[in-house]
């Protein structure tokens, strides 16, 4: 069990009302939430509930200004992050599918089937859950098990990155540093809708080439573009950035809907290509339940890993990094 957390323990009196009222659930709701003020970034989410959240992501790429050379891989999962502890939380996603593209209609848009192996990868996602904490309110701590491949460990933290939205403040736009799948990035936040004091409407941008943990070098820019691996040379990275539109509950201050888009371009591989290389990556995550739930049993795992993406090259094995590549071709 892991009780190693730098906040004080749940007060004795609390336990005293637990055991004497049946019905005590607000107290200790309101008790325990004046604890996790330092706990900006996770405050969104309540502890003692699970939220559920239909989930896309799409990665296109081609070359800018053509249409028919794009290339187009699809994710659609449903994630939900449970809360058992103030800061605490158990990621699961479920019911994946992987769409890729096949061709086009008359009109230009993309036609999307499943691919082959949509249902190895919909067994690799839901196989293994995956907690994570946020102690301090800034850090991500994440404590996958140990046989979770590292590509789908990227899928997820890039779930993850996209529904960490810290707490407004007065102002209408400020600049914060926040943890994310490229490391720690200046951020700009813009309060776009209130309602009351509460934030309703939030959007967030950032350039990526500014984070501590954009690498382009060692890895593909970003975890759908994994899975097609669209790994290209590092010098020619022009520009890699993200917006993010966030749309907040405005009592309980919950995510109900968030989408990021990145956009990352190259210049031509070939130098008589006269158009740039783009690759672009949309996620969305949309609230569709948040039921109360009882358990509060969190244990942290052996195995300790920050949000940053790992490179699947460097990082595993040759055999698993084929195996990776068979999967999700
Ligand atoms: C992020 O970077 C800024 C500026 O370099 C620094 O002040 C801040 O402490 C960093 N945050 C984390 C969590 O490392």
């Amino acid at each position: 069990m892991g009780q190693q957390w730098p906040w004080p323990p749940p007060p004795p009196l609390l336990l005293l009302l637990l055991l004497l009222l049946d019905t005590s659930v607000w107290a200790q709701e309101e008790v325990l939430e004046n604890v996790g003020l330092s706990c900006s970034n996770a405050a969104r989410f309540k502890h003692l509930r699970k939220y559920a959240y239909d989930y896309e992501a799409e990665s296109s790429s081609g070359v800018h200004g053509t249409a028919d050379s794009r290339s187009a891989t699809k994710i659609h999962c449903k994630v939900e992050l449970e809360v058992p502890q103030l800061c605490s939380f158990i990621l699961r996603t479920s019911q994946c599918t992987l769409k890729e593209v096949y061709g086009f209609n008359p009109e230009g848009k993309a036609l999307m089937k499943k691919t082959k192996n949509s249902e190895e990868f919909a067994a690799a996602m839901s196989r293994y859950e995956l907690k994570l904490a946020i102690p301090e309110g800034k850090q991500v701590v994440l404590y996958p098990e140990k046989d979770e491949p590292t590509h789908i460990l990227n899928i997820k933290r890039g779930i993850i990155s996209t529904l960490l939205v810290p707490l407004e403040t007065e102002e209408a736009e400020q600049v914060s540093f926040l943890d994310t799948v490229y490391g720690n990035c200046s951020t700009r936040l813009t309060v776009q809708t209130r309602k009351g004091s509460v934030a309703t409407q939030i959007s967030m941008e950032r350039d990526l080439q500014e984070c501590d943990g954009f690498q382009p070098i060692s890895t593909t820019v970003s975890p759908l573009a994994l899975i097609k691996g669209l790994v290209r040379p590092l010098s020619t990275l022009i520009s890699s950035s993200q917006s993010c539109q966030y749309t907040l509950d405005s009592k309980r201050r919950h995510v109900s809907e968030a989408s990021c888009q990145e956009q990352h371009l190259f210049l031509p591989f070939s130098y008589k290509n006269k158009y740039g290389m783009m690759t672009q990556v949309t996620q969305t995550l949309k609230l569709e339940d948040m039921p109360k739930i009882n358990s509060r049993f969190f244990s942290e795992g052996a195995k300790q890993v920050g949000l940053a993406f790992e490179s699947t090259k460097s990082s595993s094995p040759p055999k698993q990094a084929e195996a990776v590549v068979k999967t999700l071709q």
